[in-house]
């Protein structure tokens, strides 16, 4: 997006704004797709869960990974109105549920759609069993996360070592388990995660083959970094060395996915904001912005990630501080940007803000989410 594009869209629309580019989505989309040719992406909804999103994925072929059953309807709802003449067993092809442990309400109401959903541990498949016995399962391995922005394996994953019992458990008990999955850590710059994680999964495959069952999904989920600066590296050798470990561990047949979230969004995203107060303490200005932490820089909380803050204007810079709306002390959005000096009423803007950012908004204060405006749809 241009300045002069952003400007304008703030002027008519006001702000806070976030304005999401649906071309960038589809290229993001296109390098994925390119550089992991096995692989079929599950868009993970949850890093930006809005319908145009969804829309804008499912025409470039795209699956979706879900966390949730408001998650689950919401892109059920929308492939069913896009693709009237999907085979009935769409639902696998194009979702897969992807939080290991579902309320029991949860479970209900999937039964009827026979997904596909993750387990790691035994008590999560009795209910299963019990609550949607219609299901298969992907059973989720604890893998490294070594290094990784967010990192999930000590809440998620079964160790190596139990995956084989409940592997057997799960057939005992009437269970297909289609397929193994794992998940790197959120923001994954360490390529070794992935390396070993794919040895991991293909020791347990290796095991439920030497007892008679096949596993036929591998879900290397998500973790794929995004570009939030130029330290970042750019997909091209993960994608090596991904594809090298999978030509070597698996069988050309095993159907292969994968749930990038913020690889595909992150960086659609722009939020423009007003500068709406402005102060000196502690030796510096502060400007306060009409967005917050509680809103679209939710993101530094939830998700660990920083934004840094620009302005459409030129001239010396000075080191500043930036605060968010909310009367919340927390609610420091940075103690050291360089901006020129700035007036009431001027305009910043975040760059790279479209993943885990409006998702996580609330309307603490009383102020409500930034406005999103779609473009390139
Ligand atoms: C199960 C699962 N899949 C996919 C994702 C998306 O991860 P990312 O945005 O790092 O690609 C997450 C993120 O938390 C997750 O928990």
């Amino acid at each position: 997006m241009t300045a002069r594009q952003l400007q304008a869209i703030a002027r008519d629309h006001g702000t806070p704004v976030v304005v999401i580019d649906h071309d960038e989505i589809r290229r993001n989309f296109q390098e994925f797709r390119r550089h992991l040719p096995k692989v079929q992406p599950y868009y993970a909804v949850k890093a930006n869960p809005a319908p145009e999103i969804v829309e804008t994925l499912y025409r470039e072929g795209s699956s979706f990974d879900v966390a949730s059953l408001p998650e689950f309807l919401l892109v059920y709802r929308n492939i069913r109105r896009l693709s009237a003449k999907e085979r009935q067993d769409f639902v696998w092809d194009k979702i897969v549920y992807a939080n290991p442990i579902k309320p029991q309400k949860t479970l209900e109401a999937l039964n009827k759609y026979k997904p596909l959903v993750t387990y790691d541990n035994l008590d999560e498949l009795k209910k299963i069993q019990k609550y949607a016995p219609k299901a298969g399962v992907a059973l989720r391995l604890r893998v490294p996360n070594t290094g990784s922005m967010v990192e999930l394996s000590s809440k998620f994953g079964c160790d190596p070592g139990e995956a084989l019992e409940l592997i057997l458990k799960a057939f005992k008990m009437e269970l297909t388990v289609e397929g193994i999955s794992f998940h790197v850590g959120s923001q994954c710059i360490n390529d070794d995660n992935f390396v070993q994680a794919l040895n991991i999964a293909a020791a347990v495959m290796d095991e439920a083959r030497a007892h008679g069952h096949e596993i036929k999904i591998l879900d290397i989920g998500g973790g794929f970094p995004a570009p939030y600066n130029a330290q970042v590296p750019t997909i091209d050798a993960l994608a090596r060395k991904l594809n090298a470990e999978i030509d070597r561990l698996f069988a050309p047949d095993l159907e292969i996915l994968a749930e990038p979230g913020r690889y595909l969004v992150a960086s659609a995203a722009t939020l423009v904001a007003s500068v709406i107060g402005r102060t000196h303490r502690d030796g510096k200005t502060g400007y306060y912005i009409d967005d917050s932490v509680y809103h679209t820089f939710s993101g530094m909380i939830f998700d660990h990630c920083q934004y840094p803050i620009k302005c459409f204007r030129n001239g010396k810079t000075e080191v500043c501080s930036v605060f968010g709306q909310t009367c919340d002390g927390l609610d420091t959005i940075s103690q050291s940007e360089e901006l020129p000096r700035l007036e009431i009423g001027d305009l910043v803007y975040a760059e790279n803000i479209g993943a885990y950012s409006n998702a996580s908004s609330t309307y603490f204060n009383g102020f409500p989410p930034a406005k999103v405006v779609h473009v390139n749809r």
